[in-house]
């Protein structure tokens, strides 16, 4: 059994890599600046560092920490992840997502911890073209959270290629979900992701039914708009590629394997390669739910792109990654159940 460095362990998907690594008997080091991550995400156990990620006080405590008990690798997660955001504060995005990047993966080289897995995200890609995007489709990021992290991805491939360790890179789809187990789930009030709104969505109207069981008082409670409906898609709505959280963990679990031994840096995508459309995943919630949520239909929004689907062909064929939640109904069902649990939680 290992001891793993894990950032941005209190996050939502650092959480669920948290639960699996600690449930295989991993020893889990935590560092987080709790600015979207929650300390009670983490499993009993996990040693949390609190700070950012490139910072000189974190970059002493990791020394500490590894001369009393070496680290075994990283899992990198801690990063500004919300597009819209990174339009507004570009500055923020290059700061956290690359810099802090490049100074942690600095320190931990100085250390000699063996490997390092980045976060990274098909942010990269862009607008992409073809049917299913593979890791050698051309990147050209539409936003600078994109931008920002394949800087990191640029800047890690010289860092490793000057100073060894073994790296890898993993490009996820669309991330949603939850633990089935209930030990954790996407927490964060002001995500932007269609399937963790549209759970919220379904929670306020249960909710408002609670207060007001009158028929029509739930009617206003909350809607969910489609942003354009005239996309050159079957049903005129955006298809994207979901994959759901514990896939992702299982992703790392299975390239972890590999980087037990030396190797070139790799880059690998995660996703199923089914795309659903808007309309098919707000179909999905109302199903799972039995909530019949509002629904607008709005214009097309800027810098949306039409169609994603990731070819993980290559991520299968080189460890043992299987997915095992590739099934929207489970995605929204896990997704909702925590958000229901939120709820519960919250006056
Ligand atoms: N959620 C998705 O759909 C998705 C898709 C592709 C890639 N990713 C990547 O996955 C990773 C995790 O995303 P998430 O959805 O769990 O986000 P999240 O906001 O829930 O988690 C990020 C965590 O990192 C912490 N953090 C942020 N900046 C930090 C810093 N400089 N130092 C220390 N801690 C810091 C936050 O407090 C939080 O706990 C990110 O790198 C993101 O870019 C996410």
């Amino acid at each position: 059994m290992s001891r793993i460095l894990v950032t941005g362990g209190a996050g939502y998907i650092g959480s669920h890599m948290c639960w699996e690594l600690v449930g295989r008997g991993h020893e889990v080091l935590v560092i987080d600046d709790l600015s979207t991550g929650h300390e009670s995400s983490l499993p009993p156990g996990a040693i949390l560092l609190r700070g950012q990620v490139g910072s000189a006080e974190i970059a002493a405590m990791l020394a500490r920490e590894h001369a009393r008990s070496p680290l075994a690798g990283a899992m990198h997660f801690a990063a500004k992840a919300r597009v819209d955001e990174s339009v507004r504060l570009p500055d923020l995005y290059f700061a956290h997502n690359t810099q802090q990047t490049l100074a942690l993966a600095g320190t931990l080289r100085d250390l000699d911890v063996p490997w390092f897995i980045l976060s990274s995200t098909a942010a990269v890609y862009g607008n992409t073209s073809g049917d299913l995007i593979g890791e050698d489709h051309a990147v050209a990021p539409a936003s600078p959270y994109g931008e920002s992290k394949l800087r990191a991805e640029q800047g890690l491939r010289e860092l490793f290629a000057k100073r060894g360790g073994s790296l890898a890179i993993l490009r996820y789809f669309n991330v949603a979900g939850a633990d089935p187990e209930m030990r954790t789930g996407q927490s964060t009030p002001e995500a932007s992701h269609l399937i963790k709104l549209a759970a919220q969505t379904v929670v306020k109207m249960e909710r408002a039914q609670e207060r007001e069981p009158k028929a029509g008082a739930t009617a206003s409670a909350s809607q969910m708009i489609i942003h354009g409906t005239d996309y050159p898609t079957p049903d005129g709505t955006c298809l994207r590629d979901y994959v759901h959280v514990m896939d992702i963990a299982g992703a790392h679990l299975a390239v972890m394997e590999t980087l037990a031994k030396p190797r070139e840096p790799r880059v690998y995508n995660v996703g199923y390669g089914k795309p659903y459309s808007v309309r098919e995943v707000l179909a999905c919630m109302r199903e799972v739910s039995g909530v019949n949520f509002p629904i607008v239909e709005g214009p097309r929004r800027a810098g949306d792109v039409v169609r994603v689907a990731c070819d993980s062909r290559r991520l299968q064929a080189e460890t043992a990654w299987t997915p095992r939640f590739a099934n929207l109904e489970v995605i929204c069902k896990t997704a909702l159940a925590w958000e229901r649990r939120l709820a519960a939680s919250t006056p």
